[in-house]
């Protein structure tokens, strides 16, 4: 009788095995606060504003925002000096009633430029010191406005080509490389607890990208510019293999001290939508996430639109689409369901 109770109160005082969470999470909240890594989404404001449902499915599942395109340079300041603030204003407002977190993007682009800006360089009316002072300008005015309610910037976005050069944007043309150094910089004084990334695509597997942008975040640091952070767009297709090496690229960037984020999550498809894709889609979104959780400087994990309702890929890739979590009707999707049973390593 002895050692059989002996037995059982050895049972009994063990610790709980590894799997210390024993249900999987409800939803995408609970797994961020599982697993430590927020779970964002992009935002349209016109959805945000006048769909519900779309309302209710944000705010119930995101403890992180990143706002599509409202605060993008040609969506704040449409007229030289004509600040438009009110849908970038509308997402940092919706989120703090949510208790959302905010990544603001993005400030120096070569895209999604107001023409009073491209034009007037174009035709030379803008000159180069003119134009360091407007993109001085435009940072700190952005930054200050929302100074305190934006954790982490993309201060710079795009700023690498595949072929690993620098890409010739009218940033560089015009100002030379220090534009980017100037950027952090002047980004960092206007909010110096906001945390400042530099963000790409490709970078998940492109080497000569890889290895231009890990050069390029040394120099900055070795000249003590205030960056923080790199952001992995993460804009996948299925029609291509998953990005295996991608936990190790992201380690990299973690080994120079920087946090890491997957910033624009997307795994879109050739359509007709099958189930054997979307099966296959569900692992991308299940992958992309483990490799983050492998990885402790990884934080943050955005997907660009959460529902095939409002995705930017059909607009832009010819025959592609249905690359979010959620359906048009905002029924989850096997990747929804996929990235809730991943393993939490953590
Ligand atoms: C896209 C938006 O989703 C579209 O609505 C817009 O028309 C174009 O830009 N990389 C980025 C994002 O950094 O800002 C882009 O967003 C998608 C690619």
């Amino acid at each position: 009788m002895k050692p059989l109770i002996i037995a059982l109160a050895l049972v009994l005082a063990a610790p709980l095995p590894a799997s210390a969470h024993p249900r999987p999470p409800r939803d995408l909240r609970q797994l961020a606060e599982q697993t430590g890594v927020k779970i964002g989404s992009a935002v349209d404001i016109a959805a945000l504003r006048a769909e519900s449902d779309y309302r209710r499915v944000l705010n119930r599942q995101f403890n992180h925002v990143t706002a599509e395109n409202a605060m993008k340079w040609e969506s704040v300041e449409p007229q030289r000096g004509v600040f438009t603030w009110d849908d970038a204003d509308t997402l940092v407002e919706n989120a703090r009633r949510n208790r959302q977190q905010v990544r603001g993007h993005t400030l120096v682009w070569h895209n999604q430029l107001p023409a009073w800006l491209t034009a007037g360089v174009e035709d030379g009316s803008i000159g180069a010191t003119e134009l360091r002072q407007i993109l001085r300008d435009h940072i700190t005015t952005q930054v200050r406005r929302y100074k305190g309610k934006i954790r982490a910037w993309d201060v710079v976005n795009e700023v690498v080509e595949e072929d690993g050069t620098m890409r010739q944007s009218i940033w560089l043309k015009h100002l030379g490389p220090g534009y980017i150094a100037d950027a952090f910089r002047w980004a960092h004084r206007a909010d110096p607890r906001a945390k400042l990334f530099i963000n790409d695509y490709n970078l998940e597997w492109n080497a000569p990208k890889i290895e231009t942008t890990l050069s390029l975040v040394k120099e900055l640091q070795a000249q003590g510019v205030p960056i923080h952070g790199i952001g992995f767009q993460g804009h996948l297709g299925i029609q291509y293999d998953y990005p295996g090496d991608w936990a190790n690229v992201m380690r990299r960037f973690a080994d120079l001290g920087l946090e890491v984020a997957i910033t624009e999550l997307d795994v879109r498809m050739e359509l007709p939508v099958t189930p054997e894709k979307l099966a296959t889609q569900a692992t991308y979104y299940s992958r992309a996430m483990t490799d983050c959780l492998s990885v402790r400087a990884c934080r943050e994990l955005t997907v660009w639109g959460f529902t095939d309702r409002h995705s930017w890929v059909p607009g832009w890739f010819d025959g592609e689409g249905a690359a979010c979590l959620l359906d048009e009707n905002l029924a989850p999707k096997p990747a929804y369901q996929a990235l809730l049973t991943v393993k939490n390593p953590r």
